[in-house]
């Protein structure tokens, strides 16, 4: 084709489209529905083809272990943050200046990863029933004799897992068994999952529960009047917690470059504009903040009173699951 052409118009096209079709392959815990869009977008825009798998975050996880170096994937993207840290090592490393506008509380400490968006842990509460300053102003007082029998709980959820699994890391397994104990104690309202944490407030069937912020942006985009609203603990309390999406490079991957240039489109305007938009999370880049467009605690305000804290360490779920049995919440 750019053999009839004249030089100058053979320059013109090489400049406006890479000299070789690029291909990458994504191993992605983050469905279809939110991500088929943006990497069109994201092809449109590059040139760069994206094979995805889609699947579980766990899954595909224990996939790429097995895969070891001869993994197809190039990129994995974690739904949650549970198998981030157990990834971390096979992650290459990325730029520095990649990352200098995401605060600390969103990405790996040595650059292996970065939050794609965010999602903090915090309170929802019945506006009818309750006011904020009943709250338990830390997680450890969450099992006060005050809240027994109007705390809603999913013990399955995996938002809620990882955040016991925090508790373990920062208080250590006795502590962190002694809290679970005192929380079954209370006789909690059992939910299945954060949706339903919501409903069973709003259905007067629990007060108030421990769950991630974005999922009030969805019920009040449904109904305006529901009612319920967000509350944080004491700033730095580790029931603070912010929790991210997230994506790295491996160090296997044979397309490096167009790899690292999918996980910067991630961290755009354009990207962070579309987390916040549809699924209300927070954006990772304080700059970005205006794309967030989720109801109750903003982002500055989350960004402060989150605890600084290594998600690397939040990879052991299954002991997690073992001491909720032994407290008899599952
Ligand atoms: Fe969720």
């Amino acid at each position: 084709m750019t053999a009839l052409r004249t030089g100058i118009a053979t320059i013109a096209l090489f400049a406006a489209t890479p000299l070789t079709a690029q291909e990458i392959t994504l191993y992605s815990g983050r469905g279809e529905t939110l991500v088929a869009p943006l990497i069109e977008t994201f092809t449109e825009s590059t040139g760069i083809e994206v094979n995805v798998r889609y699947g579980g975050t766990a899954e595909l996880a224990v996939l790429l272990n097995e895969e070891g170096a001869a993994s197809p994937a190039d990129i994995y993207w974690a739904q949650d943050v549970a198998a981030l840290g157990q990834i971390k090592p096979v992650f290459a490393e990325l730029p520095g200046e990649m990352l200098e506008d995401i605060p600390a509380i969103y990405r790996d400490g040595d650059n292996r990863w970065t939050g794609t968006s965010g999602r903090m842990r915090l309170m929802v509460y019945s506006t009818e029933r309750m006011q904020a300053d009943e709250l338990p102003a830390t997680m450890a007082e969450m099992t006060d004799d005050r809240f027994a029998g109007t705390m809603a709980l999913p013990p399955t959820n995996g938002s809620f897992l990882a955040h016991v699994t925090a508790l373990r890391v920062h208080e250590g397994d006795e502590a962190a068994r002694a809290w679970l104990q005192e929380l079954a104690d209370n006789d909690p309202v059992i939910v299945s999952n954060n949706t339903a944490i919501h409903t069973a407030i709003a259905d007067g069937e629990a007060d108030w529960g421990l769950t991630n912020n974005y999922y009030l942006s969805r019920f009040l985009a449904d109904d305006p009047d529901f009612p319920a609203d967000h509350a944080l603990f004491e700033a730095g309390d580790i029931g603070n917690l912010m929790m991210v999406a997230g994506a790295g490079v491996l160090e296997s991957s044979d397309s490096p470059e167009a790899a690292m240039a999918f996980i910067e489109f991630l961290l755009s305007d354009t990207a962070q504009q579309y987390f916040a938009g549809n699924v209300h999370e927070y954006p990772v880049r304080g700059d970005a903040v205006a794309a967030f467009s989720g109801i109750g605690v903003d982002y500055g305000t989350a960004s402060e009173a989150a605890i600084e804290f290594d998600l690397n360490e939040l990879t052991d779920l299954e002991g997690t699951l073992e001491m909720l049995e032994e407290v008899g919440l599952l």
